[in-house]
């Protein structure tokens, strides 16, 4: 049994999906009671007598959150693309620096180029990181393979990541992410790939991924042809996310409502109908304002989205290109300072409701009886500093699954 004790704050959402208004409830001088993997009881004031003999962790009066839930990351890759970082500063679009053989095709090379041993090289420390800002679960796509034994390779490289560090990983197949130089002239046959038995089958078969993604988009894939994707993706099990309505408004949004998607991703171009579909149909809305950061291009409209009735998750849409960003809690200080979020929004976005965008919201997100011991002891006196100091990090310790995993307190 392990004790956390001295907590000044204690700071969890209370249920599932949320929707406005965002609800985190708080405890003064709490306690967190774990066995096993599990946590087991949690409230106010000094642990109960029965705990003398367990292991004992001091808060230090700090502030215990969830461990955070990276709802949307693209963790693997090779190579580097501050090349486009520059070209940006210099004046070119995201979409131009595509057009002009950079973008994905460039990562897409370094991929192909990296064997799956330097694949999960490169990976590990950017996890190790990722878990020293408190982030306890990591969704990971494909997308920078996109040919047969590249996209394979990179789903090996998240499910042999799984057993080489504490974060908890979720694979999605991302495929149709761009249309490879190879295929440039016989786009359909690309689709073909994606959606055939020897690759898409064979990742659901050997459990490769649990979702599907398509980049909706003018410069990527169309409605139609990223339809035939995600049918074909549900036929296999695999649950549908889309990149929506990030660059232009072609309607990803209302197809992502259409096939009952579980999250549409980015939003930053969506229009009131998109709003309207994605509530209908249940559709979490995934924003990622450390990308539209690392762009420096305006951020989709979170209040409307909120205010409208939508759950939404925060995730950091870590990739080479458009966001170089694997810190959750700076995205959660974007989400403040640049989407009007407030500190519970933000904190709701990265726990339960990013919990919700990957299937995991009765496992982990919250702090409650019964639910997974991922927490975060942080050394700030409530949760609301954490948004408030961006660029610092203020995690004091990491437990994962029951383990302490990341310790630095000095206590
Ligand atoms: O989510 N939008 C498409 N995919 C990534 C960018 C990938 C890249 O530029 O390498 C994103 O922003
Ligand atoms: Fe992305």
């Amino acid at each position: 049994m392990l004790v956390v004790r001295n907590i000044g704050q204690l700071a969890t959402p209370r249920n599932g999906a949320q929707v406005v208004p965002y609800g985190i409830e708080t405890i003064p001088h709490a306690h967190v009671l774990i066995e096993g993997d599990r946590i087991i009881s949690f409230g106010v004031g000094d642990a109960p007598e029965r705990t003398a003999e367990c292991e004992t962790l001091d808060a230090g009066g700090g502030c215990v959150v969830p461990g955070l839930v990276d709802c949307h990351t693209h963790t693997v890759f090779a190579g580097s693309r501050e090349n486009e970082f520059v070209k940006r500063i210099q004046g070119k679009s995201y979409a131009q620096v595509a057009e002009e053989g950079g973008g994905i095709r460039n990562t897409v090379n370094a991929v192909r180029q990296a064997s799956l041993d330097e694949l999960v090289g490169l990976t590990l420390p950017r996890l190790k990181r990722m878990l020293a800002n408190g982030v306890t679960t990591v969704e990971i796509k494909s997308g920078y393979g996109l040919s047969l034994d590249d996209e394979i390779k990179m789903l090996e490289a998240v499910r042999r990541l799984k057993e080489l560090q504490p974060i908890e990983l979720v694979g999605t197949y991302l495929a149709a992410h761009a249309v490879p130089e190879e295929y440039t002239h016989k786009r359909s046959a690309y689709v073909d790939l994606v959606c055939s038995e020897e690759l898409m089958g064979r990742v659901a078969r050997e459990g490769l991924a649990e979702f599907c993604d398509v980049f909706t988009e003018r410069t990527a894939f169309g409605v139609e042809e990223s339809r035939r994707v995600l049918l074909a993706a549900k036929e296999h099990g695999l649950r549908a996310k889309l990149h929506a309505d990030q660059i232009t408004q072609i309607g990803a949004s209302r197809l992502a409502a259409e096939v009952r998607a579980i999250s549409a991703d980015h939003l930053e171009t969506i229009d009131a109908g998109g709003i309207t579909a994605l509530k209908e149909a249940g559709v979490i809305a995934v924003l990622l304002p450390g990308c539209s950061w690392f762009l420096g291009v305006a951020q989709a409209s979170a209040r409307e989205i909120i205010d409208a009735g939508l759950p939404v998750a925060i995730g950091t849409d870590y990739n080479p290109g458009s966001s170089m960003v694997e810190s959750l809690p700076l995205c959660m200080s974007i989400a403040c300072t640049q989407m009007r979020m407030t500190p519970a929004e933000a904190l709701v976005g990265v726990t339960t409701n990013a919990a919700m965008a990957i299937g995991r919201g009765s496992r982990v997100g919250r702090i409650a009886e019964g639910m997974q011991a991922d927490l975060v002891i942080l050394d700030v006196e409530n949760y609301a500093q954490w948004s408030y100091h961006p660029g610092r990090n203020c995690v004091r310790a990491v437990i994962k699954k029951g383990r302490v995993v990341v310790n630095n307190s000095t206590t």
